[in-house]
């Protein structure tokens, strides 16, 4: 690996709607990505961060209008509380319990949950008043939700089944490449 930075600069930098086949290349690239990054370190904490950013900037390439990108994960002092994490964007709700809001209805389902339309949800938590849709999705560590990956976005619709196919697909990478046990 050259210049880390350049993990960041290689997506897409586009002003219009990717086809199908350049998003699926640009999600493939954060998993790819997120892999080589987390080949040098099992540390929780710098893993998660570098994945925020590499999200930030997938989505941001893709002309998709994140607001946030980042991660909720276990309170170890308390197995029904998710914490923040390290993200990119604005300031967000530090506490979220199992059950409330989209992070804490993925963390108790153990399934992705795709809403296109937050203020349809009606167990949406608005941390920044002008998010309109959100994917979360559940990071599983021996059977476990031990955290979560939340994005945010200032449009309807922001995410979709490619979305969730590719994040899932990330969600299990950092699964199994970080080091959960000193954490949770
Ligand atoms: N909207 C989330 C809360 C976290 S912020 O979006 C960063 C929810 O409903 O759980």
């Amino acid at each position: 690996m050259g210049f880390h930075a350049e993990l960041s600069n290689q997506f897409a930098s586009s002003t219009e709607r990717l086809t199908k086949e350049e998003k699926i290349e640009s999600l493939e690239m954060l998993v790819e990505s997120y892999k080589a990054l987390a080949a040098d370190t099992k540390n929780l904490i710098s893993n998660l961060a570098n994945a925020s950013s590499l999200l930030w900037f997938c989505y941001k390439g893709m002309n998709v209008n994140v607001n946030w990108t980042g991660f909720y994960i276990l309170d170890s002092s308390d197995n029904k509380k998710l914490v923040l994490a390290p993200f990119q964007g604005k300031v967000a709700c530090q506490e979220i319990f199992f059950g409330k809001g989209v992070c804490g209805s993925a963390a108790q389902t153990g399934e992705t949950q795709l809403v296109p339309n937050v203020h349809e949800c009606e167990n949406h938590i608005a941390c920044d008043g002008e998010t309109k849709s959100e994917i979360v999705i559940p990071i599983k560590f021996n059977g476990k939700v031990v955290g979560v990956i939340d994005l945010d976005c200032l449009d309807l619709n922001g995410f979709d089944e490619t979305d969730k196919f590719y994040l899932e697909l990330l969600a299990e990478s950092i699964a199994t490449s970080c080091n959960w046990e000193k954490y949770i």
